[in-house]
């Protein structure tokens, strides 16, 4: 298929999803990133699924929850193969500044509340090779040195999931965002940063409700930040 998302989106407007379906690809001809980009994954070598929700519970300025529980799951799925990953705001999954792991979700909104959820994650698991330009990847084999069997993997990474996707459904808002904030990548670290301004220090200090990232620069002044309006220094 092209993307497992957009075929999750496809089934869902034929309304033949029911919640927790998920979407396996063993290769995308058109995996999308964040940011309009392309996702690359070799045949058979990585991860790359779509799990449908309708958490019609979460309001739709809460749904940054829904990023964080999904970014988790793929910590502690990392942290069980060994690997100690962090989490670059808003949620790339790294592992010394490379990224392993992306999510892209697409939710749809009825009035104040989300209706259905597409959590749609690429995990970079026995691909040693990249060849798109611009991007510093790494993959679970590149990590540890071992060849992972995909169908476990996949099996463990839906459980861990599962347990902060639950995490989610029993508004446990706290242990979500604390534990974000534990594995949040140069989390009050002074480091450099660039925005429509140009480039400067500063220290991530916060995650707002809504996932704005707040900075504090070094003349004291804090700035909050969505996706896109910031940049990592390197
Ligand atoms: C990112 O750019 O970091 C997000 C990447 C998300 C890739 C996954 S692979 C499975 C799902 N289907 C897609 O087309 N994209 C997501």
């Amino acid at each position: 298929i092209d993307s497992t998302n957009a075929y999750a989106m496809s089934i869902i407007k034929k309304r033949e999803a029911g919640e927790g379906t998920v979407i396996l690809a063993d290769f995308q001809t058109g995996g999308r990133g964040q940011k309009g980009n392309v996702w690359e994954s070799q045949k058979g070598m990585n991860l790359t699924f779509s799990v449908i929700l309708f958490p019609e519970f979460l309001e739709a300025g809460k749904q940054f929850y829904l990023l964080m529980s999904t970014s988790l799951g793929m910590i502690d799925l990392l942290k069980q193969a060994g690997i100690k990953a962090m989490i670059k705001w808003p949620n790339d999954i790294c592992v010394s500044g490379k990224k392993i792991s992306g999510i892209l979700i697409e939710n749809s909104l009825k009035g104040a509340y989300i209706s259905s959820s597409i959590v749609g994650i690429g995990l970079n698991v026995n691909q040693t090779h990249y060849v798109t330009p611009g991007i510093m990847p790494t993959s679970v084999k590149l990590e540890t040195g071992r060849e992972m069997n995909c169908d476990i993997l996949f099996s463990e990474t839906l459980r861990h999931l599962t347990i902060w996707i639950r995490k989610l459904y029993r508004n446990e808002w706290p242990a979500i965002r604390e534990k974000y904030l534990q594995h949040l990548w140069q989390y009050h670290k002074w480091s450099d940063y660039a925005d429509s301004t140009g480039s400067f220090r500063g220290r991530i200090t916060d995650i707002l409700e809504g996932g704005e990232l707040v900075i504090e620069k070094q003349n004291g002044i804090y700035e909050k930040y969505l996706f896109k309006e910031i940049e990592y220094g390197s």
